[in-house]
């Protein structure tokens, strides 16, 4: 898989990427992350991104040019699944939506920053449009980062247990259950019998339900689907 992050701000974007479980798919190249710097594709003396709101109005708006050149020169090179725009108003990013995305074999995401990208933008380009969540970001950085998280560890051969994906919440639209490790008892607290009892479709049961009440208790809403 190819993503090709378009931002202002590449540097703000690039440190989730040098650390941990992105890192090591990148080094393994089961995926490949590109930055490109939006000023890097401006014509004028003062590399300007944005400019004043036509029809007047608080805040900048993402100019379309710099944006359209950056995306028509990545399409000269290859062909891309989606271009994805990071904006509060775009659709809410769930597990469904990142198992749908780790498939793609390239993907562009454009960062919105200041009021957002002139809707030409949008209408011209875009293919689908992501939230992180119900709240107002700076820029759309922070946003890409956390989708990129998303897809990439549900790559095959990112995660070490191949298997570990798919026991995390949101999986089959249940939250995961509860999980213990060494000491046996801490302070008055033991881990649950049924867990030493090695009896493991007993094991499996217990966590099925305990997934299944703690679903109910902390997000019913995904129990109506
Ligand atoms: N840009 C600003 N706010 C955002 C959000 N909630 N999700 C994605 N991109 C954003």
């Amino acid at each position: 898989m190819r993503i090709d992050i378009i931002t202002v701000l590449p540097e703000l974007l690039k440190s989730p990427f040098e650390a941990s479980i992105l890192k090591r798919a990148i080094e393994a190249n089961l995926v490949e992350v590109h930055f490109h710097n939006l000023r890097d594709y401006t014509t004028d003396k003062h590399k300007s991104v944005d400019d004043y709101q036509f029809g007047g109005g608080a805040g900048m708006v993402m100019l379309v040019e710099p944006i359209d050149k950056c995306i028509s020169d990545l399409k000269a090179e290859r062909h891309y699944d989606e271009v994805i725009y990071m904006t509060p108003d775009g659709a809410t990013l769930n597990q469904g939506i990142a198992n749908t995305l780790s498939l793609k074999e390239n993907i562009i995401i454009l960062c919105g920053h200041y009021k957002g990208v002139d809707q030409r933008v949008r209408d011209m380009f875009v293919t689908k449009e992501i939230s992180i969540g119900d709240y107002v970001l700076s820029g759309g950085e922070l946003g890409a980062a956390v989708l990129c998280d998303s897809i990439i560890r549900l790559i095959p051969g990112v995660l070490g247990n191949e298997t570990s994906a798919l026991t995390d919440s949101f999986q089959d639209n249940l939250l995961a259950p509860p999980i213990y490790t060494r000491p046996r008892s801490y302070k008055g607290h033991d881990v649950p019998e049924i867990l030493f009892t090695g009896n493991f479709p007993k094991i499996e049961k217990w966590r099925e339900d305990q997934a299944y009440e703690r679903t109910k208790a902390r997000r019913p809403d995904l129990l109506e689907d």
